[in-house]
């Protein structure tokens, strides 16, 4: 008996010995296998937690800097050298690489393009031109050693004062999954990764780290998670960043339902997923993140390793859970430039860049208003430039989705470009005034602000006299009134932002009584990153044109379109109501009334006690509300103008296989060259589930047509787009029946229609996400 244990003493000391003797594998993809087993515990752990301790949560969880490698950069993962895994870095954002311009110990920069933000992107409606947009910002991803740039952001825009409407695309899923799935194709053709971002429905900011979005299984499969289904399947990001908020009750970052039945069972997505930049929560267990398929925590704190660590050993964590997050994170890893040593030069071709968001930025500008044909001014040499947006121009949004720009053109700068001077006196006035107001905001701050980069409230206007305006009106051909809007992360916007503020007023009706007087033309611009009242004082102007927040190129792009240089072609990719009271989901949106502070602002759901949000409004998020139920909008959804004008003609609709081919021929029937939107609408028949009236199912765009010049434009709508979701058979259905297509150039004005009869088409799904059964939203 003594002897036996020896000898199995010894045997067991050999083989450890000839295990530890053995070299450590070192990771390749055709070894993961290999290195997954030579892994401990502890190494497993290490790699599921990123490596971001900076010792202070609070900043990783409002905006990420904790890389070591990049400066500046969001975050990285931890290396594990004995197994030859390198660190690999992640940045912000969707408007553009996040990363610190300024290094200590160097005279070099490292500015980053501000690309126009996601909504200005999207309302090109062109996907092949994001798609460069996606090259170039992957390209300066990859020359400043960036492994997966954090976007794009892919939320739903529920509600104008969507504090991060600005880095979305839409209201609409197919717009949304279309243009997203062009940016991460871009971006990853470079060699980088993406992360689309936040999964799912994080379409508030208030109380966003903890808010429950409670909606049915109907509106979360067609609304919000149908856009980052369709760039999932087609464009296959190398990550997915889960969201902060619950839904229906669970953290999306524990969620597997979300994170392993639909995304990955469901929509095949091969990637690995990471939270968004949040410490340890209270209420949530490390090990339901690990079980969920959450496989990697971000920015990483040392007690989540170790939470896996003793879940493992005390059997609350299953090692094959982790084994499976392991191996993801090993297929991600050997796919990064970091793992290929690639050799980044810290120049991107920032010059080729500027040039690719000028073109993208004019091209995703909205005309909105242009009344008596009064632009394009194509001889415009003298313009009084009214509103403080006009030299403080905003180029992009604030918190993680703000890139440190080599500079911004405004508008003073973009109109002198092509030879048009501003007015002296008051472009003196402005421009003395904007650095005394700026410097004076500054001093003023409120530390909780500026600790969320949220430090640009809008400034004031000052008061222009009577007498100044009328010797502008003289000297200038035109006026333009720029009001501008910013936004960030974590604040929702106030229904006063929304509004033109009482000062804004009063300059519109006193420039545009004077301008009009001398029979001058006044043209207003938005510089904002999303919707704004507009009703009631439009017919004040002549001409209203949306620049969002268009990027370093901005002024130029503005310039561009105002004196025709770019026929705009721009639509809308959400509808801008009459009033913010009209959207369905203001009801249940935060609105904070401006006289609170801001520390009640960001505590208001919990001094409520009111941290969910019901979708009472259902599927019917924006136009498909509006549109249904015949409200009257500002602007509705997809609309734009042009300097000319457009026929759509001969549409056929056809099935083929799977698929129903659309096309349709638009010819330029005005006399500037231009771009035209084709925008393809399905009505359903009457049938089991309701419907709203139109859906946006397909939509293509044609290339510059010179006047009288036509083009068809063909487009594949697969049947399973055509499907409904029907919640009580967890399954997607297209009901037999007639289908109208319909083309227009937005959801209020059609063209064409022509019917199609469909057989009945089904696709089973998981019951996944439910609805507590006690709970009674309006629709469900
Ligand atoms: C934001 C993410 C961002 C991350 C890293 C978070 O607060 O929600 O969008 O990618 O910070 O900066």
């Amino acid at each position: 008996m003594h002897n036996k244990r020896l000898l199995i003493a010894f045997a067991t000391l050999l083989l450890s010995t000839s295990i530890m003797a053995q070299p450590a594998p070192q990771l390749n993809a055709g070894n993961i296998d290999e290195v997954l087993k030579a892994m401990t515990l502890e190494e497993k752990a290490q790699l599921l937690v990123g490596d971001g301790n900076d010792g202070f949560i609070g900043s990783g969880a409002m905006l990420g800097h904790q890389a070591k490698l990049v400066a500046g950069a969001a975050g990285q993962t931890v290396a594990i050298k004995r197994l030859g895994i390198p660190a690999t870095v992640v940045s912000d954002g969707p408007a553009g690489i996040h990363i610190d311009p300024i290094r200590k110990g160097t005279s070099q920069t490292f500015y980053a393009t501000g690309f126009p933000i996601g909504t200005c992107l999207a309302s090109t409606w062109n996907p092949q031109l994001v798609y460069q947009v996606g090259r170039a910002m992957g390209e300066e991803g990859l020359e400043y050693g960036v492994d997966v740039i954090l976007g794009p952001g892919m939320n739903i825009q529920r509600n104008p004062l969507g504090g991060r409407n600005f880095e979305y695309y839409s209201e609409d899923p197919l717009l949304n999954g279309t243009i997203g799935a062009a940016m991460v194709n871009g971006i990853q053709s470079m060699g980088i990764g993406t992360s689309p971002k936040h999964f799912a429905v994080n379409s508030q900011e208030t109380d966003r780290t903890r808010v429950d979005e409670r909606v049915s299984q109907r509106a979360l499969r067609e609304i919000y998670l149908r856009g980052f289904e369709k760039m999932v399947r087609e464009a296959q990001p190398w990550t997915v960043m889960s969201s902060y908020n619950k839904i229906n009750g669970v953290y999306s970052q524990g969620n597997h339902d979300l994170l392993t039945t639909v995304l990955r069972d469901e929509w095949g997505f091969k990637g690995i997923v990471m939270t968004d930049w949040i410490g340890e929560r209270d209420d949530l267990p490390v090990a339901d993140e690990v079980h969920a398929g959450n496989d990697l925590m971000m920015p990483g704190y040392p007690v989540q390793t170790k939470d896996i660590i003793d879940g493992v050993k005390s059997g609350k964590i299953d090692i094959k859970d982790v084994d499976r997050n392991v191996r993801k994170m090993l297929e991600y890893i050997v796919k990064t430039p970091s793992y290929r040593k690639y050799k980044f030069t810290n120049n991107p071709d920032l010059k080729g860049h500027a040039a690719v968001t000028r073109q993208t930025s004019a091209e995703g500008m909205v005309l909105l208003q242009n009344r008596g044909g009064v632009l394009p001014i194509r001889n415009l040499k003298t313009v009084a430039l009214f509103g403080v947006n006009s030299y403080d121009f905003l180029s992009g949004g604030l918190g993680s989705g703000c890139v440190n720009v080599p500079y911004v053109v405004d508008m003073v700068q973009g109109l002198k470009n092509i030879g048009v001077s501003t007015t002296p006196a008051l472009t003196d006035i402005y421009e003395k005034y904007v650095p005394y107001a700026k410097a004076k905001l500054a001093a003023d701050k409120n530390p909780e602000m500026w600790f969320l980069n949220q430090g640009q409230p809008k400034l004031d206007e000052i008061d222009i006299t009577d007498r100044l305006t009328r010797h502008e009106a003289q000297q200038a051909d035109a006026a333009i009134i720029t009001l501008g809007r910013q936004s960030g992360e974590g604040i929702d916007r106030e229904v006063s932002e929304f509004n033109i503020t009482e000062k804004e007023r009063e300059m519109i009706s006193h420039v545009s009584d004077i301008f009009h007087s001398q029979g001058k033309p006044v043209i207003v611009v938005l510089n904002s990153g999303w919707s704004m009242e507009t009703a009631s004082w439009r017919d004040r102007v002549d001409a209203i044109l949306v620049a969002w927040e268009p990027g370093e190129e901005g002024g130029n792009s503005v310039a561009d379109v105002l004196t025709g240089k770019v026929c705009p072609s721009g639509h809308l990719t959400a509808t801008w109501p009459v009033s913010i009271g009209d959207d369905p989901s203001t009801a249940n949106f935060p609105q904070q009334p401006d006289y609170y502070g801001l520390t009640d602002k960001f505590a208001r759901g919990a001094l409520k006690g009111v941290n969910y949000s019901n979708h009472d409004e259902d599927i019917y998020v924006g136009y498909r509300y509006y549109d249904t139920f015949h409200k009257t909008v500002a602007y509705p959804f997809g609309f734009g103008l042009s300097y000319t004008t457009f026929a759509f003609s001969g549409l056929k609709v056809k099935k083929q296989g799977n698929d129903v081919v659309v096309s349709v021929n638009v010819k330029n029937t005005g006399r500037t060259a231009g771009k035209q939107v084709a925008q393809v609408y399905v009505t359903a028949p009457k049938g089991n589930l309701e419907k709203p009236a139109k859906e946006l199912k397909a939509f293509a765009k044609t290339k510059e047509l010179r006047p009288g010049q036509s083009e068809t434009l063909t487009m594949t709508i697969p049947v399973r787009d055509l499907a409904s979701f029907d919640s009580a058979d967890s399954q997607w259905i297209v009901e037999p029946g007639k289908y109208a297509f319909l083309v227009g150039d937005n959801v209020e004005n059609i063209a064409e229609v022509t019917g199609l009869t469909l057989d009945k088409y089904t696709e089973k799904v998981n019951n996944a996400l439910p609805l507590k059964a006690s709970l009674n939203l309006l629709h469900r």
